[in-house]
C-alpha cells in the first residue's frame, strides 16, 4: 500500500506590509482593538503586478528545491485558492506553465475557501495512495487582499496575502496517516464573496460579506470536533501530537481550539500575528515557516485543521 509523505516545503509572503497603524489611517480603527480581538499585527500584500500564480510560484520553487526535485518530475499539481489570477484557465495551470512543465499532467484548482489546503493535501494524497501519482505539488495560494473592501472595518482588518507549497510524495510508511473532509452549505451567507460575473457585469458584491461573530462560534466548535475525530481515527492521544498547526484567522479562535483539545499553546504554530488570515495559503505558510525555524522536525507529528467558508472545515495527521 502507498502512503504519501511530505518532502518538501517552501512559502512566500509578498514585501509590502500593512501594519495595524497603517490602517488606522484607512478605517475607524486601532492597534490595540485589532490586536486584542485578533492577534494581528501586520499582513503581507501582493505588489500592483504580482497574481496569486506569482506568489505561488515563489512558494512552489522552495518546496522543489527543498524535496531536491524538478519540477518535470512532477505528476499532479493542485492549487487552493479563492482568488485565482482569472476567471480561466485555472491557477494551477498557470502555475504549471510558470515552472516551466510541458510534460502534459494533470493540474488544476481546488476551491474549499480557507480549508483549500487541508482538501488539496486530501486529494493529492488519495491520488498516491491509489497509485496513480508518484509525486503532487500541493499549493495555497491567495491574493486574498483583492477581496476586501477597504473602507470595511468589520472586514479588511483580517486578511492578507501569500502562498505556501508542499510535495508530496509516496512513500512506504505514512506520512499523512489520514484527512478528514466535511462541509455544510446551510451556511453560505455567514462568509462569502456573493458577486459573480455575468455578460461583462458583476452582479452582487466582489467584496468579503462576513458575521464575524457567527463565524467564530461555527469555527470554535468545528476545529476542536474535526480534530478529535482525526485523533481517534489514528488511536492517537493529543499527548502524542507535537505541533498542531491550525488555519491562521485569529488568535482567540486558536487558543479557544487548543484549550478544548487540552494542548498547550507551546506547541501550538502562530503566524496570524505576522501574516493575518491567508485563507488557503495559511497553513502552509506556517508549516513552512515552522520547519525552517527548526520547531517542526522530521519524525514529529502534526495535527493540521481548518475551517472557512462554505462552511467547509478539515483536519490531517501526518507525522513530517
Ligand atoms: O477563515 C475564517 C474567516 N473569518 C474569521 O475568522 C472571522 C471570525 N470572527 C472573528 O474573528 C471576530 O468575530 C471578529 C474579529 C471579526 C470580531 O470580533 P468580535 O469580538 O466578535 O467583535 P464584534 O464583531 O462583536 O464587534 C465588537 C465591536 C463592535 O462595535 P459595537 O457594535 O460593540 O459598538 C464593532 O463595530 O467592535 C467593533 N469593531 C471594530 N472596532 C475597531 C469591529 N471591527 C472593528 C475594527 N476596529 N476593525
Amino acid at each position: 500500500m502507498n502512503y504519501s509523505k511530505i518532502i518538501g516545503t517552501g512559502s512566500y509572503a509578498p514585501e509590502q506590509i500593512v501594519t495595524n497603524h497603517d490602517l488606522e489611517q484607512r478605517v475607524n480603527t486601532n492597534d490595540a482593538w485589532i490586536q486584542s480581538r485578533t492577534g494581528i499585527r501586520q499582513r503581507h500584500v501582493r505588489a500592483e503586478q504580482q497574481k496569486t500564480s506569482d506568489l505561488a510560484l515563489i512558494a512552489a520553487q522552495q518546496a522543489l528545491h527543498s524535496a531536491g526535485i524538478e519540477a518535470n518530475q512532477l505528476d499532479l499539481i493542485l492549487v487552493a485558492t479563492t482568488t485565482p489570477d482569472m476567471i480561466f484557465p485555472g491557477t494551477a495551470c498557470i502555475l504549471q506553465a510558470k515552472l516551466g512543465i510541458d510534460t502534459g499532467v494533470m493540474a488544476f484548482d481546488l476551491q474549499a475557501v480557507c480549508t483549500g489546503f487541508v482538501y488539496a493535501l486530501s486529494v493529492a494524497d488519495q491520488f498516491i495512495r491509489q497509485g496513480t501519482v508518484r509525486t503532487a505539488l500541493v499549493v495555497g495560494a491567495e491574493t486574498f487582499t483583492n477581496l476586501l473592501d477597504w473602507t470595511d472595518r468589520n472586514t479588511c482588518v483580517l486578511f492578507g496575502d501569500g502562498a505556501g507549497a508542499v510535495v508530496l510524495q509516496a512513500a512506504p510508511q505514512p506520512g499523512l496517516h489520514s484527512t478528514h473532509l466535511h462541509a455544510n452549505g446551510r451556511y453560505v451567507d455567514l462568509l462569502s464573496v456573493p458577486g459573480f460575473v455575468c455578460g461583462g457585469q458583476v452582479t452582487g458584491s466582489p467584496m468579503v460579506q462576513m458575521d464575524g461573530a457567527a463565524v467564530f462560534k461555527f469555527a470554535v466548535k468545528v476545529l476542536d470536533q474535526v480534530c478529535r475525530e482525526a485523533l481517534t481515527a489514528n488511536h492517537c492521544r493529543v499527548d502524542e501530537v507535537d505541533w498542531f498547526i491550525p488555519h491562521q484567522a485569529n488568535i482567540r479562535i486558536i487558543e479557544a481550539t487548543a484549550h478544548k483539545l487540552g494542548l498547550s499553546m507551546d506547541r501550538v504554530i502562530v503566524t496570524v500575528d505576522r501574516h493575518g488570515n491567508t485563507s488557503a495559503a495559511s497553513i502552509p505558510l506556517a508549516l513552512d515557516v515552522a520547519l525552517r525555524d527548526g520547531r517542526v522536525q522530521p519524525g514529529h507529528k502534526v495535527l493540521l485543521a481548518a475551517v472557512g467558508g462554505g462552511f467547509t472545515w478539515g483536519a490531517a495527521l501526518l507525522t513530517v
